[in-house]
């Protein structure tokens, strides 16, 4: 059977979704669970847009070992350059050069004539290839892009050394014959394009990012792009676990198979959807809450009497198993930490310590700790002490009816100075909130606000999701508490803290070097 490469771009395009904002350790973690899944080729980042993302891309390369790892350029020099120097240690690298190739991208974002985009393009390829044996180009906004010019740009830049052609359907505007077409189109009008890898790309703006890359596969590419939980800029890219799953289902039209461990895909979008704090829909297809759930008397008759009456996808077969009970309150750090390693957890000895301290903390006040909360107590970022700035010491509300709710908390900050406030507000949330901010010294609006539990039952932990705007940079954060409103307040400094980080990495430049 033909075999299709997974390209995965959660760590670059899907970090592109508004609101979103990882931690390079969190990034990391995200690569390795990427590379257990069995992606081929995995996105980390773009290098040139901050020392931050640089950063988080060099570790990624140092580490995966199994998949290619590559980074994001616009077809300038020291945008491959930094590209280079992120993942020039890693057992297989890669670069992504991009150039518009639209009518209305090239008149109005380049400001370019197609002569000049082709010369950029050709020398963007050029450049790359005296680094990387591996050079991927893309052109952007494909779809939108006048064919014959598509492929007389293509055929120069398979001349300069490109490997991998991509052609992204940067707005989400083509449909699935269409994108075929062109796909088509491209293979007959490009003499040299036997020399290359072709790839997909799609955008969801008109929800068919999928069925397009779908239609990619039938058409012949030979290598599909996408994002976990099909996040990512405005309405998101191509969910690469549906399209995987549709392979798999359907193996019997597209006759095409891939590398990925399906096994690995419910824990696969499970972390990147707490990382990331875009939660995923209740109805979505493989990974929602509801995508096995049967709910009408005739279907769960059907159900019970053979599984395949309604039941296309075996939950098995994407790794959702029933969340069993796993510790409780006598078990010992040795036994945690072996069903830890069971459940896939990389923890340092350090991570290991603080893990086992929540997990005890949240034994007294839950009686069955399930494998789910012992994930989300991994996804705080207290327990992993990656944002030491401000810390919560202790919360005080006072709360009832016709009573103003009035919030006291004190905050530990990283040179070891505790700073107490009091302050009041409409609702208690408003109250540990404008505490926070009085506490800070800092102007903070709430943008979003949104909570859920981490399992059914009145003690679930509750994981909260925030997105602020202080003093002008908006930032997300979350928070992981048995009680509601502590996990509010943690969520709330989490978004501070993750500003703070933010304001460090950028103190350097692209390269490393410190320039203020
Ligand atoms: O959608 C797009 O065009 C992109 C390019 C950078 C490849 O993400
Ligand atoms: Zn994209």
């Amino acid at each position: 059977m033909r075999k299709v490469d997974i390209f995965d771009t959660t760590l670059r395009d899907g970090e592109q979704s508004a609101g979103v904002n990882l931690h390079p350790h969190e990034k990391l973690e995200i690569a390795i669970q990427l590379e257990k899944y069995g992606v081929d080729v995995m996105e980390a980042g773009f290098p040139a847009s901050s020392y931050g993302d640089f950063q988080a891309v060099q570790q990624i390369a140092r580490t995966i070992k199994k998949s290619r790892v590559v980074g994001l350029a616009r077809s300038v020099k020291s945008d491959i350059d930094a590209v280079y120097e992120a993942v020039k240690d890693a057992k297989k690298n890669g670069v992504h050069v991009f150039l518009a190739t639209s009518p209305i991208h090239m008149e109005y974002k380049l400001k370019k004539k197609p002569k000049e985009v082709v010369e950029a393009a050709v020398q963007a390829v050029e450049y790359a290839k005296q680094y990387f044996d591996h050079v991927q180009w893309s052109a952007e906004d494909a779809t939108r892009s006048e064919w014959p010019f598509l492929a007389h740009i293509i055929e120069k830049v398979i001349d300069a050394g490109a490997n991998v052609i991509n052609l992204p359907d940067t707005v989400g505007y083509t449909t699935p014959l269409e994108y075929a077409q062109l796909i088509t189109y491209i293979r007959e009008h490009v003499p040299n394009i036997h020399k290359v890898k072709l790839s997909a790309h799609c955008h969801d703006d008109l929800g068919m990012a999928v069925s397009n890359s779908l239609a990619a596969i039938q058409s012949g590419v030979d290598q599909i792009e996408g994002t976990i939980n099909g996040i990512g800029e405005r309405a998101g890219n191509a969910s690469l676990e549906e399209i995987i799953v549709a392979l798999q289902i359907r193996k019997d039209v597209y006759e095409v198979e891939t590398n990925i461990d399906l096994k690995q895909t419910v824990r696969t979008s499970n972390l990147v959807s707490k990382l990331t704090g875009m939660i995923v829909p209740q109805n979505k297809a493989v990974v929602g809450a509801n995508a096995f759930a049967h709910e009408s008397g005739i279907h769960q008759d059907g159900v019970l009497k053979n599984k395949s009456t309604y039941e296309v996808i075996n939950p098995e077969m994407v790794g959702l198993h029933s969340n069993k009970m796993v510790l409780g309150k006598h078990s010992g750090s040795h036994a945690f930490k072996q069903r830890c390693e069971e459940l896939g957890l990389f923890l340092s000895e350090e991570e290991g310590k603080k893990l086992f301290k929540a997990f005890k903390d949240l034994t007294v006040k839950k009686k069955e700790v399930t494998e789910d909360d012992i994930f989300a107590l991994m996804m705080d970022s207290s327990v992993k002490g990656l944002f030491p700035h401000y810390r919560m010491e202790t919360l005080q509300i006072s709360y009832g009816s016709n009573i103003i709710p009035t919030t006291t908390i004190a905050i530990k900050t990283e040179d070891g100075e505790v700073l107490q406030e009091s302050a009041t507000g409409k609702g208690s949330v408003e109250s540990v909130y404008n505490t926070i901010s009085r506490i800070l010294q800092k102007e903070i609006s709430l943008l979003d606000y949104r909570i859920q539990s981490t399992t059914n039952g009145s003690d679930a932990l509750a994981e909260v999701y925030v997105k602020i705007n202080c003093e002008g940079e908006v930032s997300s954060g979350r928070g992981i508490e048995h009680d509601v409103l502590e996990a509010s307040a943690k969520a709330y400094l989490d978004a501070v803290n993750r500003l703070s980080i933010k304001e460090k990495f950028s103190r350097y430049s692209a390269k490393g070097v410190e320039v203020g």
